[in-house]
């Protein structure tokens, strides 16, 4: 595993970075929890097929990965477990998974040699990946950059690492679950709990209910104006719904919000030239 993370050591470190207030309280926090997340890494490793985001929607229905990967150069961008790097390695691509957690990535590596899998992890910050301009066929992530970078930093860096067509899938929380979130972190309810013009950072650092971590989410004209500025193509948008047959509460959503409303959103983009 190489070092971007700005901590001493690491055989690639460029050199020391400030890291931003939210990079730093989301490593601690991710760095927190690992342990958390190793049972859920491993099952999702196991899987031949993949499923997607809180309701484990199948990737039949949703279609996030190319079919043929062979020869591709895939980068997941906030990887934790690795298991989506793995799915892409399977399907014959070159990958490198970069996450800001060294503990999430201490399972991912465990999980690679388990699985004899040869994936390029490292360790440092999806808005600033310490590779040349162009170097991918492919970016993606599920639940990683996608809610915990800052998009107006990471949406640019995504681009600058693909090459021209190259694209980018992300799946995260939609942001009506996000105006619906209590101010308390509770679970999703019917009430509008914040404003929707100029929604940006969410810091649950001091709420009641699960506390911790510096989350990102735009309005979809927001969203859609960067992905315009920055030279993207929206090649599909998803609102996910949970399966009719679902009655759990998966985190913070219960399954009848997530039957009338969209819990999580799929962009499809594609570098233009
Ligand atoms: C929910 S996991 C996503 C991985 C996996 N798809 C999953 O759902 O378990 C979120 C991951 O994002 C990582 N993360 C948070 N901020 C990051 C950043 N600035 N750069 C890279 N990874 C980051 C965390 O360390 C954590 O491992």
């Amino acid at each position: 595993m190489s070092d971007n993370s700005g901590n001493s050591g690491g055989s690639h470190r460029l050199k020391d970075k400030q890291l931003a207030e939210h990079v730093a309280e989301n490593r601690s926090y991710w760095d927190g929890m690992a342990s958390d997340w190793v049972g859920a890494g491993q099952r999702s490793w196991q899987q031949d097929s993949p499923t997607w985001g809180i309701w484990g929607l199948p990737e039949s229905q949703l279609q996030l990965l190319p079919v043929d990967m062979t020869g591709m150069k895939a980068i997941e961008l906030g990887c934790g477990t690795g298991y989506v790097a793995a799915w892409m390695t399977r399907r014959g691509a070159h990958v490198t998974g970069i996450d800001n957690s060294l503990e999430q990535l201490k399972t991912a590596e465990r999980l690679m040699k388990e699985y004899e899998l040869e994936v390029d992890f490292i360790h440092g910050n999806a808005e600033d990946v310490p590779y040349p301009d162009a170097s991918f066929d492919f970016a993606i992530n599920e639940y990683g950059a996608a809610i915990w970078c800052d998009p107006l930093v990471w949406i640019p860096e995504a681009y600058r690492l693909l090459k021209p067509g190259g694209c980018l899938t992300f799946l995260g929380t939609h942001p009506i679950a996000i105006l619906a979130t209590p101010d308390d972190g509770s679970n999703c309810d019917e009430s509008l709990h914040r404003p929707y013009f100029g929604m940006h950072q969410q810091d649950w650092r001091n709420v009641e209910h699960d506390p911790g971590g510096i989350e990102f989410n735009l309005s979809h004209s927001d969203w859609y104006h960067l992905f315009q500025n920055t030279g993207f193509e929206v090649l599909d948008y998803l609102e996910l719904q949970a399966p009719e047959d679902s009655s759990e509460t998966k985190f913070s959503i219960p399954a009848g919000w997530g039957q009338k409303w969209p819990s999580e959103q799929v962009w499809k983009l594609r570098k233009k030239g």
